[in-house]
C-alpha cells in the first residue's frame, strides 16, 4: 500500500532522515519508535509532502509521489494527524468535519449533503457527536485529537500517518484512542503510527521501525523490540520503565 525506499532529509548538514526504508500494508499498522529528534516526524512530512525528500523515493499503490504536492497525495489516499493539535480553531467541530470531508478521496461531483453524511459519520465514530456546535479552538486535548482523527478519516484515505496520537493523554484516554485505531485497521486501512508511549505501541502495532539519528535502528515485531540489545542500548535510562 505504502512504501518508502531509502528516504533521506536533509536539512543544511543535518541529515534528519538517513535512508529508511519500509513498506506497509492494507490492514496493517506499522510503529515508529524513536528518541526525540530522531526523524520520525520528518519522515511523515516527506509522505505527506509537506517537505521534500532530498533523494530516494515514496510510493502509494506502487505509484511515486515524491513530486505530487500535499493536497494531490491527499486526494490520492494519504491522510495524516499532527503531534501539535491542529484544527481550525475558529470553526465549530462539526464544520472542521464538513471542510475535510469536501475534500475527500473520491467525492468527484459529490453534494454538499453527502459532505454533511460523511461528516457526521466519523464525529460519531471518534464519540464527539455531543460537541458538534462546539467551537474546535477551547475543546480538550482529548478533543483535539480525536478531532483531528475524525477530520483525518473524513479524507477517506487508504493510508493513515499518526503522530504521536496518545501524547499528553491519560491512561483512559489512551486506551479509546488505541480502540479507535484498531477499528480502523480493522476497515481495511493501512497505518503508520509515531509513539513515544511504548505500552500503548507495543499494544497496537503489528511490526515496529525504531529510528534513531535519522536511521533505521530496528525493524521487526513489539516483542522483538523489546528484547533488542541495540534498542535498550538507545532508550536505556531516557525511557521510564513500563508499568513490570
Ligand atoms: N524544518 C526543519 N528545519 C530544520 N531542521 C529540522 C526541521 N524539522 C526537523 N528538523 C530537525 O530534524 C531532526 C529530526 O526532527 P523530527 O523529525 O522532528 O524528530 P522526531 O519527530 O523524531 O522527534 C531534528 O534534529 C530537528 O531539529
Ligand atoms: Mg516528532
Amino acid at each position: 500500500m505504502l512504501e518508502g525506499r531509502d528516504v533521506c532529509k536533509n536539512y543544511g548538514g543535518l541529515r534528519a532522515v538517513a535512508g529508511v526504508s519500509f513498506g506497509v500494508s492494507s490492514g496493517e499498522i506499522l510503529g515508529i519508535v524513536g528518541p526525540n529528534g530522531a526523524g520520525k516526524t520528518t519522515l511523515f512530512d516527506v509522505i505527506t509532502g509537506h517537505t521534500r525528500a532530498s533523494s530516494g523515493d515514496v510510493l502509494l499503490d506502487g505509484r511515486s509521489i515524491v513530486d505530487e504536492k500535499v493536497h494531490s497525495r491527499c486526494s490520492l489516499g494519504l491522510a495524516r494527524t499532527f503531534q501539535q493539535p491542529t484544527v481550525a480553531t475558529s470553526l465549530s467541530v462539526l464544520e472542521n468535519l464538513y471542510l475535510a470531508a469536501s475534500f475527500r478521496r473520491g467525492r468527484d461531483g459529490g453534494s454538499r449533503p453527502d459532505d454533511l453524511v460523511v461528516a457526521e459519520r466519523y464525529l460519531e465514530f471518534v464519540g464527539l457527536a455531543d460537541r458538534a456546535e462546539l467551537e474546535a479552538g477551547p475543546l480538550s486535548l482529548f478533543d483535539k485529537k480525536r478531532l483531528m482523527l475524525a477530520t483525518a478519516l473524513a479524507t477517506n484515505p487508504t493510508v493513515l500517518l499518526l503522530d504521536e496520537p496518545f501524547g499528553g493523554l491519560n491512561p483512559q484516554e489512551i486506551g479509546a484512542v488505541v480502540s479507535l485505531i484498531r477499528k480502523v485497521r480493522d476497515e481495511g486501512l493501512a497505518v503508520v503510527c509515531i509513539e513515544h508511549v511504548m505500552r500503548a505501541l507495543t499494544a497496537l502495532a503489528d511490526r515496529v521501525l525504531v529510528m534513531h539519528h535519522g536511521a533505521t535502528l530496528f525493524e521487526g515485531t513489539p516483542q522483538e523490540m523489546l528484547t533488542d540489545k541495540r534498542v535498550i542500548e538507545v532508550y536505556l535510562g531516557s525511557t521510564p520503565r513500563e508499568g513490570t
